[in-house]
């Protein structure tokens, strides 16, 4: 059988490792994306790890989460990434140009290429034929430092689309419908490729918005085949030379396949709390608006926008009603600026933000009590707008505008007027919001403001380690309970020394001190321990406060692989009962750990009680290495670089 597309795309990047599902390989990554609120992290890993140069054909240093500079941490933040940025080659850009996504398509997206980013939604770039993966933040360091980036083979789930969205549907709604039919799960451990007759209707942004909803879908990435749409948007931002036919062979294989007509979806609406809690927005018009949001990486590109201006020109937002909107680009902004287009914005009522990810991200616009938010996000969990009480439902652009004016939700067919709705994702490259690096790099000094503090990094492993089981908590721990992230800690991503003082903050404050007290120690945990965010903040905080081994019924899957990529060893019950057998303040020893870890079975002491109880370690024999090198950081340092 022939290959499909995204196994033709990995087999051209391929560097270790064998082609087949669920094997481990190693790909060639061409270009890497950071943003600010996880880029301060990677750019101090890769500080770390020595190297003169990155590998990567084009990385971008992207500022576009904390962008308000209330206080000097997001601007010490942003001066360190943009030094670090010159000094390595990376293009830099500027808070005020733009979201991540929506700039690295514009700007850098080239059809059979791969992309690695340390935000969620990189797979945004799968709509214009890229491999474009997001990643924890080390990963994509080590990306930049070797050019590599290590992963599973995955499993190719086919979405074959046939026929054409009818008047007033949108590429939201069909990502809308897939997340309706597959939930929030269903793309676990797949790449989502799309086919069929109906992509041609869709517009190179139109498929961008759908792999980029793909995250919701938790599929590694999702990606598009590249044609003539895709060159005539490369062509509109003068890249032509980066265009490349890619799709899948006529006999590709693949591990599923689902069809979906075009012709059967109609506007939907994901309500609270959960992305895929999808049903038609006929079903719920009359629910009273007091908040509308457009933008974010999902829906912010210049036809999504065109299309809202051409609603909102010569009407009305409705009184009770807040309509904000963030272009993702300023290149867009301009273009809106230009056409006429952002005063009839303007002249409606809209109140115009920053181009950023703002409301979605949490900054600014936290609806009121008890609010009604009808955004064009790609997220509506509790109590993300900033605003526990509030309900956000997620929508396509034109059912926002329209309910916007109404002051309810609305379902835009009951649009009369004659709108022109055909426009060429045309504007003008915008350039001076950029910085790219200068040929002559050695000067360049990083400055790292008071708010950068330098990464915690773990030494060797011993063979034997003890100390006391500084906390015991139950099970369904999460990544917000061990390294809580709200507006207040935001600014202090790039400090674990202070964040470490909020780990476990809302299950035990004590915890951070009694760590310092007792030199570090364990952490005993119950089933599904880290489940939540990817994010690496939650290893890392444990880290700098000593914690050695994290001894669980059970971890949730990223949350353990940021635990190896810190050097702290996940182990889990081989008897779940024996999670009684060990007590808060217990002191445990763990020895000859060196020849057991690689046998998966080791033996915990506790000196108090006297039992030795069975703890088990499962991981590939790369895990093992990076434990014994101390982490991932250190572990890249000796074998990859
Ligand atoms: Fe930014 Fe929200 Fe996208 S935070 S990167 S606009 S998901």
């Amino acid at each position: 059988m022939g290959l499909n597309l995204t196994y033709k795309v990995l087999k051209d990047h391929l560097l270790e490792g064998k082609l087949e599902t669920g094997q481990e390989i190693c790909i060639k990554i061409d270009q890497t994306l950071t943003q600010d609120s996880t880029g301060t992290m990677v750019y101090l890993q890769l500080e770390a790890m020595g190297i003169k140069d990155i590998k990567t054909e084009r990385s971008v240093a992207y500022i576009d989460h904390n962008t308000l500079q209330q206080g000097f941490e997001n601007a010490d933040d942003h001066e360190f990434i943009k030094t670090v940025a010159a000094k390595y080659g990376i293009v830099y850009s500027k808070p005020g140009n733009g979201i991540c996504h929506q700039l690295q398509l514009e700007n850098f997206g080239k059809p059979g290429s791969t992309l690695l980013g340390s935000d969620s939604h990189t797979p945004t770039g799968g709509g214009l034929g890229m491999i474009a993966i997001g990643a924890g933040g080390l990963d994509v360091a080590v990306a930049m430092a070797t050019g590599k980036y290590f992963m599973k083979a995955p499993k190719v789930l086919n979405v074959k689309l046939n026929g054409k969205l009818k008047p007033w549907v949108s590429a939201k709604d069909v990502i809308l419908y897939v997340l309706k039919e597959l939930s929030v799960k269903g793309g676990v451990g797949k790449i989502v490729e799309y086919s069929g007759e109906g992509v041609k209707s869709l517009s190179l942004t139109d498929r961008a918005t759908i792999t980029n909803m793909g995250a919701e879908l938790g599929a590694t990435t999702s990606i598009f085949p590249s044609d003539e749409r895709s060159l005539e948007y490369l062509k509109s931002q003068g890249r032509e030379a980066d265009y490349k036919e890619m799709k899948a062979d006529e006999d590709a294989y693949y591990d599923e396949v689902i069809e979906i007509n075009l012709e059967d979806i109609e506007p939907l609406v994901a309500q609270p709390h959960s992305p895929d809690n999808v049903r038609p927005v006929k079903e719920l018009i009359n629910l009273k608006v007091d908040q509308v949001a457009i933008g974010s990486c999902t829906n912010s590109s210049y036809s999504d926008l065109m299309k809202v201006a051409r609603i909102l020109k010569g009407k009305s937002v409705h009184p009770d009603v807040s309509l904000c909107i963030s272009p993702g680009s300023s290149a867009i902004l301009k273009a809106l600026a230009e056409n006429g287009a952002l005063a009839d914005m303007i002249a409606a009522g809209a109140r115009i933000l920053e181009c950023a990810c703002g409301p979605c991200i949490g900054m600014g616009q936290a609806p009121k009590t008890d609010a009604i938010s009808l955004r064009t996000f790609n997220r509506n969990f509790y109590g993300r707008s900033g605003t526990e009480s509030a309900q956000v439902y997620l929508v396509s652009p034109e059912v926002a505008a329209i309910s916007a004016i109404h002051g309810y939700l609305e379902d835009p067919r009951v649009i009369t007027d004659e709108i022109d709705f055909e426009m060429p994702e045309i504007f003008e490259k915008s350039e001076n919001l950029f910085v790219y690096p200068k040929e002559d790099r050695e000067s360049v000094e990083v400055v790292m403001g008071p708010n950068i503090k330098p990464f915690p990094i773990n030494s060797q492993l011993e063979d034997s380690m003890s100390g006391k089981i500084v906390l015991k908590v139950e099970d369904n721990i999460t990544t917000d309970h061990i390294m809580p992230s709200n507006a207040k800690l935001l600014p202090y991503r790039s400090n674990i020394p202070y964040l470490s003082n909020y780990s476990f903050s809302t299950v035990d404050t004590e915890f951070p001190q009694r760590c310092m007290d007792n030199d570090g120690g364990f952490i005993v945990g119950g089933d599904n321990y880290g489940q939540g965010s990817s994010r690496e903040h939650a290893a890392l905080a444990p880290l700098y406060l000593g914690i050695k081994a994290v001894i669980t019924k059970s971890f949730a899957r990223i949350h353990k692989a940021n635990l190896i990529n810190s050097g702290i060893i996940p182990l889990e019950f081989a008897n779940t009962d024996d999670y009684e057998k060990i007590g808060f303040m217990d002191e445990i020893e763990i020895s000859n750990i060196l020849e057991d870890l690689p046998k998966g079975k080791l033996t915990l002491k506790d000196k108090a009680g006297g039992n030795s109880i069975e703890v088990l370690f499962e991981g590939s024999e790369r895990d093992i290495e990076i434990l014994r090198r101390g982490g991932y950081l250190n572990y890249a340092k000796t074998n990859l670089i």
